[in-house]
């Protein structure tokens, strides 16, 4: 699968370990940086990765912060965005599931890596069941206008 990987600072080193990881599963993977642990603004690689999902140059995105946290509510933010800031892999599984989500936002600070690994396993591998979530998922989308 194509996908977009894009990280601050206090994710950089999660996002190049999930970079690796995910590579060696065969995915063909975007960095949106950044590439260095130099302090650096969240909202902008937020929306840095995002439009590129949105340009559909990328299936799924994944953002790595501190929390995930702040990740998410700058992703959010993006008309066409489904971010989703989650820890457990029942809220991944299910927010592919049920809500498709499209960004999944990691915490660096919040997971360890083996953990995280599960994580961007279950994300994905889990397709959209599609049918009444469909519906409301089109409702998310009509409180962006
Ligand atoms: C950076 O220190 C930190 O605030 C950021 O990575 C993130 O956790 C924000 O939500």
């Amino acid at each position: 699968m194509k996908l977009v990987i894009g990280s601050d600072h206090a994710g950089f080193p999660l996002k190049e370990e999930l970079k690796t990881y995910l590579t060696a599963q065969g995915h063909e993977v975007e960095d949106i940086g950044t590439y260095d642990s130099a302090s650096c603004d969240y909202p902008v690689q937020a929306k840095k990765l995002c439009d590129r999902i949105v340009a559909g140059e990328g299936k799924l995105g994944i953002l790595c912060c501190g929390t995930g946290i702040g990740m998410s509510m700058a992703a959010n933010k993006i008309k066409g965005i489904r971010a989703a800031c989650a820890s457990d892999c029942f809220s991944v599984k299910f927010t592919r599931l049920h809500n498709d989500a499209n960004v999944l936002c990691l915490g660096a600070r919040v997971v360890g890596v083996g953990l995280a690994c599960e994580l961007v396993d279950l994300f994905v591998n889990t397709e959209f069941e599609g049918g009444r979530h469909q519906r409301r998922v089109d409702l998310i989308h009509e409180l962006e206008n």
